[in-house]
């Protein structure tokens, strides 16, 4: 029998999802919820409509990837689980790696994986006292989840203390910042490792690379990501065995161990400093923007694998085969974003995209057959290539071909890249 997929989310990496889903020869029906103007069979629920969308799953006979963090983080692996519905997906305590960052930093330092030093603080005043007392620079962090804005990387004492007046006092982040990390910075080169794991076993995915802020060369204020591109060289093979290692295999064993069992992605935002990776935060879901090049990459059938997390088989699965190319994504955000933007402007030139890029739709809708901006980051272009280079070249030609008044986007994504070859 065919099955019938429930992507929750409404992001250019739910969409991405949606599509390679939709390739597998045993599904039937992929539906959305709630979507974008890019995804078939929408259905109108919240991503926090756990209740509702339990109900959907169940009529549809559903087997239900979740996208974002914030359904996860609320439990709906476990709701789903006690009504006896397919859903892959870490649990909430699971997913604490990530709804909760000083939870990962405690289980991180319990269990030896490489991150940065740090210390928890709920008051003010002693965090500033500790922030003097050290002689080198700091990050501070809220607790909870900050829709990706919660982090304040310092420069000095003096913006130490003011992230951590905004956080722990003026309580930008709500409840979020309840409590806060400060951790040392680490100065090296950034780059994101995504594993699948069943619980027992995690099989690398890929790596990656992101582009946080709105401006070229890492210029301006961070986004929710500007483009992405896949494999990144920055992590070569000698790298990525540690980093699946001491990192990956070590927290999922560790995991075990404690009695949680983690299924699901596991995306390690990692720095490398004189070749040594260190954790800065865990992801317990892919990426977005990174899933969309990563996507275009599969040479196999994503489904496959999904089930066989859920069931606890990874061991018996081949290791995935992955396409020899690049693939970057670039981001066509409405011009303005990551501030105030205008909505409802009409996109054209779809059509004249050829078949070595896709587009991945994020803020759009559909109106009338039209498609229009609903979004800051609107559209997600991906293109392959035999070299990095080419990839890139591939997908600003058909960037150019994507129209629309207030269309604005970053013209060097993948070129930190290319300085490796
Ligand atoms: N210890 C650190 N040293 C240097 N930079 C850091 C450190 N921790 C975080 N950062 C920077 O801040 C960004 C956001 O931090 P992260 O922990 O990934 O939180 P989130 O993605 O939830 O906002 C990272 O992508 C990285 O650029
Ligand atoms: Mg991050």
């Amino acid at each position: 029998m065919l099955a019938n997929i429930l992507v929750v989310g409404s992001g250019g990496r739910e969409h991405a999802l949606s599509w390679k889903l939709s390739q597998s020869s045993k599904v039937e029906t992929v539906f959305t919820s709630p979507g974008n103007g890019g995804t078939e069979n929408n259905v109108p629920i919240d991503v926090t409509n756990l209740d509702e969308l339990a109900d959907f799953a169940q009529k549809n006979n559903c087997f239900t990837v979740v996208g974002p963090e914030v359904p996860l983080a609320a439990g709906i692996v476990d709701k789903f689980n006690k009504l006896n519905l397919k859903i892959f997906g870490p649990s909430q305590m699971a997913a604490q790696l990530e709804s909760s960052k000083i939870w990962a930093k405690n289980f991180m330092k319990r269990n030896d994986i490489p991150t940065a030093r740090f210390e928890i603080f709920d008051d003010a005043q002693k965090a500033e006292d500790y922030v003097n007392s050290l002689e080198y620079n700091v990050v501070v962090k809220a607790d909870g989840l900050a829709a990706g804005k919660g982090v304040i990387v310092c420069n000095s004492n003096n913006e130490a203390i003011s992230a951590i007046q905004t956080i722990l006092v003026k309580k930008t982040f709500g409840d979020a910042g309840n409590r806060i990390i400060v951790e040392e910075r680490l100065d090296g080169i950034e780059a994101s490792y995504i594993a699948l794991s069943d619980g027992e076993i995690a099989i690398p995915m890929a790596s990656s690379q992101d582009h946080k802020r709105i401006f070229d060369n890492d210029d301006g204020p961070n986004t929710g990501g500007m483009g992405a591109y896949s494999p990144t060289p920055v992590i070569d093979d000698v790298l990525a065995e540690k980093i699946q290692k001491k990192i990956i295999d070590k927290t999922i064993r560790s995991m075990k161990n404690e009695g949680i069992v983690f299924k699901g992605f596991l995306y390690a935002g990692i720095m490398i400093r004189d070749n040594e990776p260190y954790v800065l935060e865990y992801n317990v879901r892919m990426g977005d923007p990174e899933c969309q090049p990563i996507v275009m990459r599969m040479d196999f059938d994503l489904y496959d694998y999904f089930v066989a997390s859920v069931e606890g088989k990874l061991s018996s699965m081949p290791l995935p085969s992955w396409k020899n190319q690049y693939a970057v994504c670039v981001v066509l955000a409405s011009d303005g974003y990551p501030e105030s933007y205008v909505k409802g402007e009409e996109i054209s030139g779809f059509d004249s995209i050829s078949n070595q890029a896709y587009v991945f739709h994020a803020g759009t809708k559909k109106i009338d057959g039209k498609i229009v901006s609903d979004g800051g980051r609107v559209l997600g272009v991906t293109a392959l290539g035999e070299s990095l280079e080419i990839a890139i070249n591939n997908v600003y030609d058909a960037t150019e071909k994507i129209t629309w008044a207030h269309k604005y986007c970053r013209k060097d994504i993948g070129k930190k890249g290319l300085a490796y070859f």
